[in-house]
């Protein structure tokens, strides 16, 4: 059936094509008496014609021409309406979502702004310490990714709970929590006043792309590391929420979350393990036998704050690749 309708939309385009032609030649009459003569002196380009006839011998090539065309036609039109802008920057919508107890936890619109900023800044390659990438990694440093962020709503509901774990009861109206505001279209973000998991402290978790438009798709981020203004130190400069952002876009952990495990990024030089704290660059680590020295300041790292401020250009990829009008979220677009 599919290939059926797919197979008629395809003759469709070949006919439109063709009549089209033929209609060109008849609009232009004055042109006959030395159409013959001009011909021979005429650019011939043979791609439509080599490709119209391999179109009709093949079915899997007509399939991936509609697939191409319609992909085209979603850019094309996501471009017209000002969903992406011109240099194909894409704007997520935000939702806030914050589960208070105390006047602490229930975060300011001005803190709620600050975090924005700051994921506007990281995403776009113009936070203020992006002078601090080594010259080493300057050549492979994202940039701009062409990804923002703007706030469209912030929900704020009151909890009697003290603390929260990471098995989405925030997502959830009957364990007194926020529902997602369509999770296909904003990304939602959840504050609450503590997280934990195995008694550990958790500043953050997201979902990734294979989660998009569910009921718990988002990120979640425990108040005292959301913001700057009052959050808490050395957890204070918003990277939190970069990072959690960046699972949220497909980016995995820089070290793969194994031994010399692959982040998938191949210029991201692979590293042993998670850092912590400040570590003081070159940091060398040796895999499979190679030395390299790691790219700590990554915020796929675990490293405070102040000490991480860059993505890689293979992570920009990655990124680009979920959110582009092809990508699982490419439902993220300001409407
Ligand atoms: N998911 C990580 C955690 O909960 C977040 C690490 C963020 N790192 C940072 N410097 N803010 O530990
Ligand atoms: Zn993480
Ligand atoms: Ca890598």
């Amino acid at each position: 059936m599919k290939k059926l309708l797919f197979g008629a939309i395809v003759l469709g385009f070949m006919s439109a094509c063709n009549s089209d032609s033929l209609s060109n030649q008849n609009e232009n009459p004055a042109n006959k008496e030395d159409a013959s003569s001009a011909d021979m002196f005429k650019r011939g380009c043979a791609s439509e014609e080599v490709r119209q006839e391999a179109l009709k011998s093949n079915a899997e090539l007509r399939q991936k021409f509609v697939t191409l065309e319609a992909n085209t036609e979603k850019f094309a039109n996501e471009l017209k309406l000002g969903k992406v802008l011109a240099d194909g920057t894409v704007e997520i919508p935000v939702v806030v979502n914050v589960l208070y107890k105390t006047t602490a936890e229930n975060v300011s619109d001005a803190r709620i702004a600050e975090q924005i900023a700051v994921l506007n800044a990281d995403f776009t390659g113009t936070n203020t310490d992006a002078n601090k990438i080594p010259v080493e990694f300057q050549t492979v440093s994202a940039g701009d990714t062409k990804v923002k962020f703007k706030l469209v709503n912030t929900i704020r509901k009151a909890t009697t709970k003290t603390s929260w774990a990471t098995n989405d009861d925030m997502k959830k109206v009957s364990k007194g929590g926020i529902a997602a505001t369509s999770p296909s279209n904003y990304l939602n973000i959840w504050i609450v006043g503590k997280m934990t998991s195995q008694g550990k402290t958790i500043l953050g978790y997201a979902t990734f792309p294979e989660s998009a438009g569910l009921w718990n798709d988002g990120v979640a981020i425990a108040a005292p590391y959301f913001g700057k203004t009052g959050a808490s130190s050395p957890f204070n400069l918003g990277r939190t929420a970069t990072h959690e952002v960046g699972h949220y876009l497909n980016l995995r952990h820089i070290w793969g979350d194994a031994n010399c495990g692959n982040d998938q990024v191949t210029d991201t030089p692979t590293q042993t393990t998670a850092n912590y704290g400040k570590p003081s660059y070159p940091l060398y680590n040796t895999c499979g036998g190679v030395q390299r020295s790691v790219m700590f300041m990554n915020y796929m790292d675990y490293v405070d704050d102040a000490a991480m401020f860059m993505f890689s250009a293979g992570q920009k990829a990655r990124v680009q690749s979920v959110i582009a009008s092809t990508g699982a979220r490419s439902g993220l677009r300001l409407y």
